[in-house]
């Protein structure tokens, strides 16, 4: 039997179990002191996948002891009605997380509602405030899945210090600030995206490949360097063999022949970013206390 023994699969799931647990110890120990960090769901509409998400972070916050607000508004609600309830939550001393999720309906101006968040209530990472402390290398509340991809990265890699790294992707939620996280860590890093020219070539150069594109198995073989590390952002339903299931933007079985570790889709990246945001909960919990003490 030709087994492939030097590839090591990045376990997401056995990760964010670790990253979760240390959430939850350190949840404990703010509630013996009376404060129990809170975090604000808000849904609007009845997208089923937003759905889903919002289901499981709730239910990933109570585990940990963080109280869960769900808010859950019908499609049509208007622009300012969810800039008013932004707006209670900002002021409301419960609440130290607010997440928004998105996609919003299209009659909502997604930028004007996350300029809306409170920057230390901003536990998606996505205000500009936020992007822009990133882009600077300052310590802010950081978007939760590549913040989770880092954590993967350091787990399997250590130090990351002079790496070459490849983001496929150039998305405000993952790869832009993915992309700042690998500058922040001194890696050497390349943006690529649908218009760029050479796009194998480029990917081929690289030690880290990060794929978030939302193209089902778009990378192969072909585009990996022999020993590259792969994080696999893509979550893509396909149908196949009569069958609908969940792939990557990497085509796991043709990648396992070059990478030397690589995630799986389920079970890599996707339960990360839960745990990502619970840590961020905690740490903006941990930020208004600061902000609060010093005045
Ligand atoms: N929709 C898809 N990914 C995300 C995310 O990371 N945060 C929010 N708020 N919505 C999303």
């Amino acid at each position: 039997m030709n087994a492939i023994p030097s590839v090591k699969l990045i376990d997401g799931k056995a990760t964010s179990a670790r990253v979760l647990a240390e959430v939850r110890e350190e949840v404990l120990a703010l509630r013996e002191h009376g404060i129990q960090p809170g975090l604000a769901v808000v849904l609007v509409g009845s997208d089923p996948a937003s759905q889903v998400y919002v289901r499981n972070k709730v239910l990933r916050a109570e585990e940990v002891g963080i109280r869960s607000l769900e808010h859950k508004l019908p499609a049509d609600t208007g622009e300012s009605a969810l800039l008013q309830l932004i707006a209670e939550l900002n002021d409301d001393p419960a609440v130290n997380g607010i997440l928004v999720q998105l996609p919003l309906p299209g009659h909502i101006d997604e930028n004007r509602v996350l300029q809306a968040i409170d920057p230390l209530k901003d536990v998606d990472g996505f205000h500009s405030e936020n992007v822009g402390g990133l882009s600077q290398g300052r310590d802010v509340l950081t978007p939760c899945t590549p913040a989770g991809c880092m954590r993967l990265l350091h787990d399997t890699c250590g130090d990351l210090s002079g790496k070459h790294a490849v983001v496929i992707g150039r998305s405000n939620i993952v790869g832009k600030p993915m992309a700042a996280l690998l500058l922040k860590a001194h890696c050497t890093v390349t943006v690529v995206h649908s218009r760029s020219a050479n796009l194998r070539e480029l990917c081929r150069q690289a030690d880290i490949v990060v794929a978030a594109v939302g193209k089902p198995r778009l990378v192969d073989a072909s585009w990996l360097k022999p020993g590259a590390v792969v994080i696999d952002v893509g979550i893509n339903r396909i149908d196949e063999d009569g069958r609908s299931k969940l792939v990557g933007d990497v085509d796991f079985d043709s990648a396992l022949a070059q990478a030397a570790a690589i995630t799986p889709v389920p079970g890599g990246v996707g339960p990360m970013t839960i745990a990502y945001l619970m840590k961020n909960t905690l740490a903006a919990a941990r930020l208004q206390r600061a902000g609060a003490t010093a005045e």
